[in-house]
């Protein structure tokens, strides 16, 4: 059997021990959800927590126990959990209403927040996620160009939509997943991630590219980093082809650096696609970008130049609620240095992490480049210093992973009271500490012991 690791574990034992209340919570949730779950990346066997309340870096499952927090709320909690600035913003604008069927300040303040923060940003529309936002980029590149195709990196997500829901865990053949028409297939085409000369030779190629979107940090987060050379080679060819560079900033967006990946290697792209930070850490979506571009949205442009406009409607599109969390967000990131300050806890908590495997003697690494943590468990084995691993050097295989290694170091971390994402990944706020790191690290060692006591360690 796939799972036969979950019995007579004593790791497992533990995590069952300790969450009774969260094994009640998934029983009943099954009954209302397939697997129980409202988001694929909350699977987790043999089930996941559940969570009752949340503070700064911290929270709290339904059992009472206390977490680090590295999920972050996939990645929206740039300022941890209920920043008291953030909360009295929302507080004061629920008092005024959560929606008004009309324009409203708060949404003309978020727009120039985010056009002062992304350099490419010379236009804005809001929307309600970051799948919606590359959604509609694929759409002003298409009926900008004239052309069909879309050109997308092996492992990079950008979505759950059809164009984008193949190629980031399984199908890299560009085949389409249940679901999804041929005809959208065969108008999306696979490349490899950080080689720029196959990438130039495909697109090449095609005579008919709309647009190329990529994670400019490289797949989730940099867990298979690019390298702004990569970024540089991209600009140049697109620029040159007329093709649209479309950056998906969801995550690296104010996180990467306060103007996303695109500040950090002074690479401009044609449109920026943002959310989870944007909007504070309530639900929200923005597509930025050149003004030719968003013009189409434009009705007085569409009747002045004679084109037929973009359509564009959704309900939640720049709501109140998520506008006021997005506006004390962004100013937080315009004025202050939260980005700065999560990069460097977490290149904090990255080193003493190693520092464990180091003291521990077995051959893992913690890494990444801004503020996240990637736990490489290296299933083949490789020599490495893990303060100098370089992902991509090692052309390890991303893909490859070893599922018990992966479920155990994870409900061992949350035994030890540390909670990061089934990617083995985690991201670090502006409101972890030292004394987070240091509990990170403890934890760490923790849960290597439990996996080293029931021989779950490979090598
Ligand atoms: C890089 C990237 N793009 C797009 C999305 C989709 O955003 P949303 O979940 O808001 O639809 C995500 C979500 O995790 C993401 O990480």
């Amino acid at each position: 059997m796939a799972h036969d690791f979950l019995t007579n574990s004593k790791i497992i034992a533990a995590y069952k021990e300790k969450t009774p209340l969260s094994a009640e919570c998934a029983k009943e949730a099954k009954e209302h959800f397939p697997s129980g779950l409202t988001h694929d990346s909350r699977h987790l066997r043999p089930y996941g927590l559940y969570v009752d309340k949340a503070k700064g870096s911290r929270k709290w499952d339904v059992d009472g126990n206390e977490y680090v927090d590295f999920f972050g709320g996939h990645g929206a909690l740039l300022l941890g959990h209920n920043h008291p600035v953030v909360t009295a913003a929302v507080h004061e604008q629920i008092d005024k209403g959560t929606h008004y069927g009309a324009g409203h300040r708060l949404e003309i303040k978020w727009g120039s927040l985010v056009k002062d923060l992304i350099a490419c940003a010379e236009e804005v529309r809001f929307l309600s996620s970051g799948t919606e936002a590359n959604l509609m980029a694929l759409r002003l590149a298409r009926a900008h160009t004239g052309r069909e195709k879309l050109l997308r990196f092996k492992g990079h997500y950008h979505g759950w939509q059809d164009h984008v829901a193949f190629g980031v865990s399984n199908h890299f053949d560009g085949s389409p997943t249940p679901g999804v028409l041929n005809g959208i297939a065969e108008n999306v085409v696979m490349a490899p991630p950080d080689d720029i000369d196959e990438t130039k030779r495909i697109i090449e190629s095609h005579d008919d590219i709309a647009a190329v979107i990529i994670e400019p940090t490289g797949s989730a987060f940099g867990k298979t980093p690019v390298t702004g050379k990569f970024l540089s080679g991209l600009r140049e060819i697109t620029k040159k082809l007329g093709i649209v560079l479309i950056f998906d900033e969801v995550v690296s967006g104010f996180r990467a650096a306060p103007g996303g990946a695109q500040q950090v290697h002074n690479v401009i792209p044609d449109l920026t696609s943002l959310a989870k930070i944007v909007a504070g850490g309530l639900p929200g979506g923005a597509i930025c970008g050149s003004t030719e571009l968003l013009d189409q949205l434009d009705f007085d442009v569409a009747e002045a130049k004679g084109f037929e406009k973009i359509g564009h409607q959704g309900t939640f599109n720049a709501n109140p609620l998520s506008a006021s969390a997005g506006v004390a967000m962004l100013q937080k990131v315009r004025d202050e240095s939260p980005t700065q300050d999560a990069i460097d806890t977490a290149r904090s908590i990255r080193s003493k992490v190693n520092k464990v495997f180091v003291e521990e003697d077995i051959r893992w690494a913690c890494y990444g480049q801004f503020s996240e943590l990637h736990f490489f468990t290296n299933p083949e084995n490789l020599a490495l210093d893990p303060e100098n691993f370089e992902f991509m050097k090692r052309k390890c295989d991303f893909f490859k992973s070893d599922q018990e290694v992966t479920t155990k170091f994870r409900l061992a971390l949350m035994v030890n009271g540390i909670d990061i994402n089934g990617k083995l990944a985690g991201k670090v706020s502006a409101v972890h500490s030292e004394a987070d790191a240091d509990r990170t690290a403890d934890a760490v060692r923790g849960a290597i012991d439990m996996m080293r006591s029931e021989g779950a360690l490979r090598h």
